[in-house]
């Protein structure tokens, strides 16, 4: 097991550029199952995460290579439509193999994901919308047992009662192939979601809209493999930006997405940050001295990411004045909060609001990860702190983020990772 030592202080500096997106890749490995032969996919990083979804994807039957970022998936040798308890444990969004089994088999067995540290993450909207494409779901031993009784998914409309990420791509995987037209309302309408259709659109698929609140696919009786390349990632970007901004510093981030990152822009110059753009390349220069963000509401995309909120808390504990969080994508996602504490901040909790009072400064402490973005604030909070931080549990950030201490290094930063004994 390993940890992060991270000795503050140092003001970050420099060019990078970021790795493919994790929210991304994900989907679009579970979308080559619906893909009659090798998929080829770039930029994908090196993630715990994407390791646990091709170790899936090979139980299914796949074969699967990885040369660097490109992993190459051939799902005409897929044998199998179930997937293990132990398979599925491994990452939330293992949820996503329902839309793409059933798509491609018409039956899938799974067990429910379960939840996670940041919420209860139920699946009734994943459910209710497959039931509506005319599956049959029962429940057995606590395995969710679908089938479409060889009739095949039927195209359907479906309105979301939440813009939720995973059921919309979850409704995209099973209407692909189905017959007729189905057509989402409320769709989530996340960058990543466009990528997924993007994709599936160059193998042949007929999805309009997404990125909109309503896509319509027409169903295809087949796909043809393709080549894709996965979007950078927007939350690995707005990380470096905001560890950069706490510890005085200047970041340029070649080859983004700009308008991916939109939402987080406004919030970082209300805290004084000199922002600008300039083709696929993203500037931002930190002030003297960081000022309160007044109020920060998560919200679906394109509102202020959820995925970013535990690193803006982290930015908002050295700033000048007060600052409200409320936290409305998940019901626990405060769990770094009582970490944060631990290197001198001043932050209250009531229910899905936070409020931050701004200190001078913060001290290295002993923390640990609590979940993915909660363990990215803790290196955050460690580069500006007074001394050494220590970091354990660092599994979560292993899920997210590829190889942060090289990239932080890279801009002057002073973190090692070590063996949790050292
Ligand atoms: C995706 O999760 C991301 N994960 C999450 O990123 C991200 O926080 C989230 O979208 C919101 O942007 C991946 O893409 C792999 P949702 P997902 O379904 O799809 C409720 C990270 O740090 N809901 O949009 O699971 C749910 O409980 C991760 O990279 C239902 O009630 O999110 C939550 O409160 C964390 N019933 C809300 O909707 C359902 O059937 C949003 O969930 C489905 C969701």
């Amino acid at each position: 097991m390993n940890k992060f030592i991270v000795t503050g202080g140092n003001r970050l500096d420099g060019e990078i550029t970021v790795q493919g997106a994790k929210n991304s890749v994900l989907p679009i490995l579970v979308a080559t199952l619906l893909v009659n032969g090798e998929s080829v996919i770039h930029n994908c990083p090196c993630l715990s995460d994407v390791d646990a979804t091709i170790r899936i994807l090979e139980y299914l039957g796949c074969m699967v290579t990885r040369e660097g970022h490109t992993i190459t998936v051939d799902s005409s040798t897929i044998n199998r439509y179930d997937v293990p308890d132990n398979l599925m444990r491994e990452m939330r969004s293992s949820i996503v193999f329902l839309g793409g089994i059933m798509g491609r088999m018409g039956k899938a067995v799974l067990s429910t994901p379960g939840g996670c540290e940041i919420g209860l993450r139920p699946i009734d909207l994943h459910l209710s919308s497959m039931e509506q494409f005319g599956a049959n779901i029962t429940t057995e031993n606590g395995c969710l047992v679908c089938s479409s009784d060889g009739k095949g998914l039927q195209g359907t409309r479906i309105i979301l009662s939440f813009p939720s990420v995973g059921a919309t791509e979850n409704i995209i995987l099973s209407a692909v192939l189905a017959k007729g037209t189905t057509i989402i309302s409320n769709a989530a309408r996340e960058p990543e979601i466009n990528d997924l259709a993007d994709f599936l659109n160059k193998c042949g698929a007929r999805i309009y809209g997404a990125g909109e609140s309503t896509i319509t696919i027409e169903g295809v009786s087949a796909l043809k493999p393709c080549e894709h390349s996965i979007i950078p990632d927007r939350i690995v970007v707005a990380t470096y930006m905001i560890a950069t901004m706490m510890t005085g510093g200047k970041i340029c981030i070649k080859d983004i997405v700009p308008s991916h990152i939109g939402p987080i822009i406004q919030p970082l110059r209300d805290a004084g940050c000199i922002i600008s753009v300039s083709g696929r390349n993203v500037m931002a220069a930190a002030p003297n001295h960081l000022k309160r963000i007044r109020m920060i509401r998560t919200m679906p995309h394109p509102g202020f990411p959820t995925d970013v909120q535990a690193q803006m808390m982290a930015l908002t504990t050295i700033a000048d004045g007060t600052s409200v969080f409320v936290e409305n994508i998940f019901e626990s996602r405060y769990k770094h909060v009582g970490e944060l504490l631990r290197f001198g901040s001043k932050i209250s909790v009531e229910g899905r609001m936070a409020v931050v009072e701004g200190v001078k400064s913060l001290n290295g402490a002993k923390v640990k990860a609590t979940d993915l973005r909660g363990g990215s604030a803790m290196i955050l909070a460690g580069l500006c702190a007074e001394g050494k931080t220590e970091i354990t549990e660092i599994h979560h950030i292993d899920r997210g983020y590829d190889e942060p201490e090289k990239v932080l290094s890279i801009l002057g930063a002073d973190i090692k990772r070590v063996n949790k004994d050292e």
